[in-house]
Formats: structure tokens, sequence, C-alpha cells
């Protein structure tokens, strides 16, 4: 059942919404299996609604082989046993509308898991097959076909192809993966690869979904001729950005606003989309495209007044010609945590730039971390928050045979991977999962360092100068617990709307980005 009273708020509550990611594999484990599930986010709504957010983002809880931490999905109308079932996350969803809490989830069109049936039938139909237009099959080049198809490579490193083996266990045709080679691309040229995802938008959105965060939003579609990225114009890569883009997400656009006003108010799209050019990104953005996308500037500064304040000018400036609000993100699942960011000579986020053992001042990377987290909290627009953040976590510094992410695997070892942000929370100050897993005595799918136990919510949450303190409190003074700022007013607004405890009931003061 949709929420009812969710989506109609003026202005749209996602303009200044505070929305919190959750990695489900690391937030609460309620069957005592050392991995997070549904289930064990249900349990910790009472946390959520006293930080106060106004939605989660759950990041991908389908049936996978996990290769890719889920981002390689088998089949989006499911959830994975791991992680519970059809009936759990409906219970999640209408339990965290109770609470005024808007549930948004994951979908992931640019690939699919290999282990997908329609990859698998690929695999199994062979070259020139229908089955295989699906994805980018190609013959290599060289003499025998032993040469990729082009020079793209995977954005975890190495080649962007893999070579299949014919049934009979000859070489065969190549096929495209951005990512790993458990996760190839599909052709969005394809019409049955388009109406599938608009009918995923439309099975989660009439299970009560207000929204889909969309992954890699930026790469689904790619030049048909697939040329050498040497060979394409300079500073355009041939899979990034694609005008034909904004055709697809008008389309969706349109599934999103078919739910106003008779099924609980329109669904919002916001895409994670990497893009250099401000224009080009704002483009996403028109008013029949994307509602919004990750701001990911702020994150790739360092901390640096001027960087900063330049980075928020230019958002700003950016987003007004197309009518959309900024959006704030300090980080997520895929980058280095603040506190350890900020802690560093180096205090910009950068993918290429990770390494293991880089000195870090954690108590200034805290500090830092604390004043940045007021500095968002204040901007107009809607904010993003990573699980663990509002604890002051610092990035795990994890032994290299306990990392499953395949980024660090690919990199030949040199890269620490995405692994030290997605550590299991620490609820509780003792315990072999620092309360993650309740009571059963197992150790959590990845460890959590000893330094995670001072940080446990049930020391910082009665502890006024803690960092949880901080982000249930600052900067908003009203009763209810918001992370919204009192006092300022924005584009000339005086009319800051007074907070509201009441469920879905504009529990913030808004402003007007
Ligand atoms: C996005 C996700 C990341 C994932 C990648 C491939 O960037 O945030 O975690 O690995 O897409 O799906």
């Amino acid at each position: 059942m949709p929420p009812t009273t969710l989506g109609r708020e003026h202005p749209p509550w996602w303009r200044s919404a505070v929305i919190y990611e959750i990695y489900v594999r690391s937030f609460g484990d309620s069957n005592g299996d050392g991995v997070g599930d549904l289930a064990g986010v249900r349990s910790h709504l009472d946390y959520l609604a006293e930080l106060g957010v106004d939605a989660i983002w759950l990041t991908p809880f389908y049936p996978s082989p996990l290769a890719d931490g889920g981002y390689d999905v088998v089949d989006y109308r499911a959830v994975d046993p791991v992680f519970g079932d059809l009936g759990e996350a409906e219970r999640l969803i209408t339990e965290a509308a109770a609470r005024g809490i808007r549930t948004i989830v994951d979908v992931v069109p640019n690939h699919v898991s290999a282990q997908h049936p329609w990859f698998r039938e690929a695999l199994v139909a062979g070259p020139g097959s229908s089955a295989r237009q699906k994805f980018w099959f190609r013959e290599g080049k060289g003499d025998h076909n032993e040469l990729t198809p082009n020079d793209w490579t995977s954005e975890f490193g190495g080649s962007a192809w893999t070579r299949t083996t014919d049934t009979d266990g000859a070489p065969g045709e190549w096929y495209l993966h951005l990512f790993t080679p458990d996760q190839p691309d599909l052709n969005w040229n394809h019409p049955e690869v388009v109406a599938e995802h608009l009918a995923v938008l439309r099975f989660w959105f009439d299970r009560g979904a207000v929204g889909v965060r969309i992954d890699s939003a930026a790469l689904l579609v790619k030049d048909p001729r697939l040329p050498d990225v040497a060979a394409s114009p300079p500073g355009e890569r041939p899979f990034v950005d694609r005008n034909e883009l904004h055709e697809v997400y008008r389309s969706w656009r349109t599934v999103a606003d078919s739910y106003a006003p008779t099924a609980g108010g329109p669904r919002l799209l916001i895409g994670e989309v990497w893009l250099e050019d401000p224009k080009r990104f704002a483009a996403y953005l028109r008013p029949d495209e994307l509602h919004t996308a990750f701001n990911f500037d702020l994150m790739i500064r360092p901390f640096d007044a001027k960087e900063l304040r330049e980075s928020i000018q230019t958002t700003l400036a950016v987003h007004e010609p197309v009518g959309a609000p900024a959006t704030w993100v300090l980080s997520n699942h895929d980058v280095t945590r603040p506190v350890t960011r900020y802690g560093r000579r180096e205090s910009n986020f950068s993918f290429p730039a990770k390494r293991f053992d880089t000195p870090t001042d954690l108590a200034l990377g805290t500090a830092r971390a604390r004043a940045a987290a007021l500095l968002v909290a204040a901007l107009p627009g809607a904010l993003y928050v990573f699980q663990g953040d509002e604890l002051g976590l610092p990035e795990a510094e994890l032994p290299r045979d306990a990392i499953v992410d395949p980024m660090h695997a690919r990199s030949g070892g040199v890269d620490p991977g995405r692994d030290g942000c997605r550590v299991p929370m620490p609820w509780a100050a003792a315990g072999p999962s620092l309360g993650f897993s309740g009571a059963a005595d197992i150790a959590p799918w990845l460890p959590q360092p000893q330094a995670f136990a001072a940080l446990a919510v049930e020391l910082q949450a009665g502890e006024p100068s803690s960092m949880l303190t901080l982000y249930r409190r600052a900067p908003c003074s009203c009763d209810a617990p918001c992370l919204r700022w009192p006092t300022i007013h924005w584009s000339g607004s005086s009319s800051a709307k007074a907070c509201s405890p009441s469920p879905g009931a504009g529990r913030h003061r808004v402003r007007t980005p």
C-alpha cells in the first residue's frame, strides 16, 4: 500500500529533505547471521525518527551474488533471502511511513548481474541471437578476435570487455561491462530493456516507495559504433552523458508523475550523475527529467573555505536556471568517510588517490567533519547523510583478506576499495558485533575496528558534545528533532515554516532554495 499523504506538500518535501542512506548489509542484523537485513532496518526506525530524517534510501536488497555489494541484480522484483522477503520490504516501507519517513529504493539500470536470466540466456543462445541484442556482444579485434573490441576501461580498473567461451569450449565473442565482468552492460537501444525498467519503477512505486535512486545514471546509453575513447573528441567518452539519455529520463518522469494525485503523490527520481561539466549535469534536472541528482562537487573539494564557498556558489548557480533544488552530499557508500578524509593532507575525495596507511589526524578530521555537517545542514536544498557519519565513524582500515569490494582486487591490491566505509554500525559499546547483530555471538560480515566501540550509539545518545547529538539537535532549535537551520531564510523569504512533529506533515523548518 502506498503511503497516502507523503507526497503532496507544497513546496514538495524533497526540495528541502534530509535523506539518510542505509547500506542495508551494515545497518542492523535481525536474524544474527552477521549480515544486515530489512528487518534490521525496521528495528531501528525509532532511531531514524529521532534523528529527524525525512526519507531513507536503501541500497540494493534484490537477489544478487553480491559481486559488487548488490549492484549486480538478478531480479528486481524480489528480495534476496539474506535481506528478507517482499513482505518484509513492504512492512518496512509501511512502518517507516507511519513515522513520517519515506522510502527510496535503488535501481541499477546500466547493468545486471551475469546471473540474470537475460544474460544467461544470451550466453547460451550464442552469437547473432536476439538474446544477445540486449547486451553489447562483439567480435574481438586481431586475426583471431583475441583483442578487445575497443579501448574502453572498466570504472574499477582493467578492460571493460571480457571474452566468452562458446559451448564447444572455443573462445567466443566479447561482452561489455563498465564495472566488473559480473555486471554486463545493458543495451538501452533495445525496446525490452526500456520497457522492463519502466515496469520495475511501477513495481516499487506500487509498493509505496516514494522514489528511486538511479545508479550510474549518466552511463546507460552508449554510442552504438563503440568507438575508441582515444578516437573520440577530447574529453568525450562514448559511454557517458549521451544526449539520448534525456529521452529515457523523460519517460521515467512520466511514470513518476502518473502517481499524482491519486496514488500518494508523484514519485521522485534521484540520479547518481558524476559529470565534470555543471551545465551538462543540470540538463538532467530540467522540469520533465530527474527531480534531483547528487551533487558530488563539495565532496571532491578540500576542506578550504574558498574552495567550499566556490563549490556552493557554482552549485546554486547551475541549479537556479532549471528550477531544481541543489543537493549536498558529504559522503556515501563509495567514498572515504569525512572524519578520515578531512584528517588528511589531501582532504578532497578522489578515487584514484586512495591508498592504505595514509597518515590521518582523526581529531582534526572530526572537528572539520562537525563543521562540514553544520555547513551543509544550513544550505538550501536537499541533504544526504550516509549512515554512521552521524556517529563520526572513521574509515576502517581493514585487513586485506577481509576486503570483498571488487575495486580492491581489480586494482591489483593497491586501492583499499570501498569497504572501509561499509563496516557494520556500532549500536552498543560491547559484544561481538557491538550490537549490530543484537545479542547473537557472531562476527559481522566486515570486522569492526576497536575504535568503533567508543562511538556506539548507546554511548553518544546521552552525551551533549557527541557527534550524534550534534546531528540530532543542531542546527534546528524547534522541539522536533531535525537537521534544519531555523533562522536562515533564502531567496529573500522570511517565512520559515514552523516544525511539526506529526508524521509526514513537514517536520522541519522549510527554506525555499
Ligand atoms: C554506483 C554505486 C556503486 C556501484 C556502481 C556500479 O556508483 O554507488 O556502489 O559499485 O554504481 O553499480
